[in-house]
């Protein structure tokens, strides 16, 4: 099955929004395998988003996702990495539809919640970043044949 690395921003845990979070991906019906609640050091923000480092926001982005404590998961499920994408919405929660976590929490483009990765070789590499193998779980739930 696929796995994706999806991540609750420094602005959505200060709000209290982690469990609501939660909650979408749980009701979805996709299955959670790791989390943990921590501070990203510089270096792992610089390497999480390298793929912006030569952007003027680069600075902000890195400042921002470091400014305290967010909610680092992941999760998976058939198509789980596109499915996300779809329930996060657009980058920018003003163009973000409502019904989207993004679209009903969000404001501005520099604090939109949450994070997720954008394909199949994003995934495999941010969760190599944030997690160890052994703190990702493997277990069966009864109720994956009816989802
Ligand atoms: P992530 O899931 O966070 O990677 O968002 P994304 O994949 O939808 O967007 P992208 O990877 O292109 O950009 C990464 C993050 O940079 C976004 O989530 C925004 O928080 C931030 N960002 C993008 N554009 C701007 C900008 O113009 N200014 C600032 N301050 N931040 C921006
Ligand atoms: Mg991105």
């Amino acid at each position: 099955v696929e796995k994706t690395f999806l991540m609750v921003k420094p602005d959505g845990v200060q709000r209290g929004l982690i469990g609501e979070i939660v909650q979408r991906f749980e009701r979805k019906g996709f299955q959670l395998v790791g989390a943990k609640l921590m501070h990203i050091s510089r270096e792992l923000a610089e390497q999480h988003y390298s793929e912006h480092k030569e952007k003027p926001f680069f600075g902000e982005l890195v400042d921002f996702i470091t400014s305290g404590p967010v909610f680092a998961m992941v999760w998976q499920g058939e198509n789980v990495i596109q499915i996300a994408r779809d329930m996060m919405g657009k980058t920018n929660p003003a163009d973000a539809a409502p019904g989207t976590i993004r679209g009903d929490y969000g404001v501005q483009v520099s604090m939109n919640v949450i994070h997720g990765s954008d394909s199949k070789e994003s995934a495999e590499r941010e969760i190599n970043l944030f997690f160890k193998p052994e703190e990702l779980l493997e277990y069966t739930r009864d109720i994956n044949k009816w989802i």
